[in-house]
């Protein structure tokens, strides 16, 4: 990634196609985790006027996460290493692109050293309450549900895929009996074969993978896992196709857990479920 800006606690970095000035902040911390992940929404409805839909519970979102979403850009940094937390802007300062924004050239310089990702993608984090998690990022935030695949019963969700985008998800969530824990987040690459190059940069790297190159069958993409030196663990994940907010979400049966999250192998992995951070 591009390194934008440094400070006495934080390093700045972006992808080398983003426009803001930065989309990851690493700060030093006793321990692996996220403090919180944004996002741009047209418009963020106020609390007071959720109202449940047919696709959500009953029950008024999560607390912690609803203020958390109302902060100003200005203090979005939460001060707990181990919260999850999102953080939503209405306005966000741009930045130059290396391509600039006349007569720009495709690529540039910055996009053949390393990996290079284009951008920031997404995230996928661990919960309890999903249905109160969606509600909030459904009702309030104007999300909506792209895939989910269903345990056992038929009826409960294991896990969702939103998109506040065209994007086949912007964030995904697994349910958890641990609150407010990191699975992954993601960088998008621009092609499978920006994947398998990442793939062999890691392992020239030493970079411990932990799962891939493969693909997944929700939302069709292809990806590789792998661990930071903290222990979090992250995606170079190039996206399979695009959504749109009236389409009929896509279903995935217990029975077909397996190829839903590893299309190949057609099974889970137990490690990859349980280690988060
Ligand atoms: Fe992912």
């Amino acid at each position: 990634m591009v390194q934008t800006g440094r400070d006495a606690t934080r390093a700045y970095f972006k992808g080398w196609d983003e426009r803001d000035h930065n989309s990851l902040i690493l700060r030093d911390a006793g321990e692996a985790g996220m403090d919180f992940f944004g996002f741009k929404v047209p418009t963020m409805r106020r609390s007071t006027r959720w109202k449940p839909t047919s696709r959500t519970t009953a029950s008024p979102p999560n607390a912690s996460l609803r203020a958390t979403c109302w902060r100003p850009a200005s203090g979005c940094a939460s001060r707990s290493p181990r919260a999850t937390r999102s953080s939503c802007t209405r306005r966000r300062r741009t930045s130059a692109t290396a391509l600039g924004y006349f007569n720009p050239p495709p690529w540039n310089a910055a996009s053949e050293v390393g990996i290079a990702p284009i951008r920031m993608d997404h995230a996928l984090i661990y919960g309890p309450d999903i249905e109160k998690v969606q509600a909030l990022f459904v009702d309030v935030l104007g999300f909506y549900l792209v895939e989910h695949i269903l345990l056992e019963d038929g009826v409960t969700d294991l896990a969702i895929w939103l998109s506040c985008s065209t994007k086949a998800h912007d964030i995904a969530l697994v349910r958890n009996e641990e609150p407010g824990k990191l699975h992954h987040t993601a960088f998008l690459l621009e092609s499978w074969e920006k994947v398998l190059r990442a793939a062999d940069i890691m392992s020239m790297n030493k970079v411990p993978i932990d799962m891939g190159p493969t693909r997944h069958g929700v939302t069709r993409g292809t990806t590789i896992y792998a661990f930071d030196p903290s222990g979090n663990r992250f995606e170079t994940f190039c996206g399979g196709y695009q959504s749109y907010p009236d389409w009929e979400p896509i279903t995935w049966t217990w029975d077909e857990v397996g190829p839903a999250v590893f299309y190949h192998d057609r099974q889970l992995n137990p490690a990859f479920l349980s280690v988060y951070t």
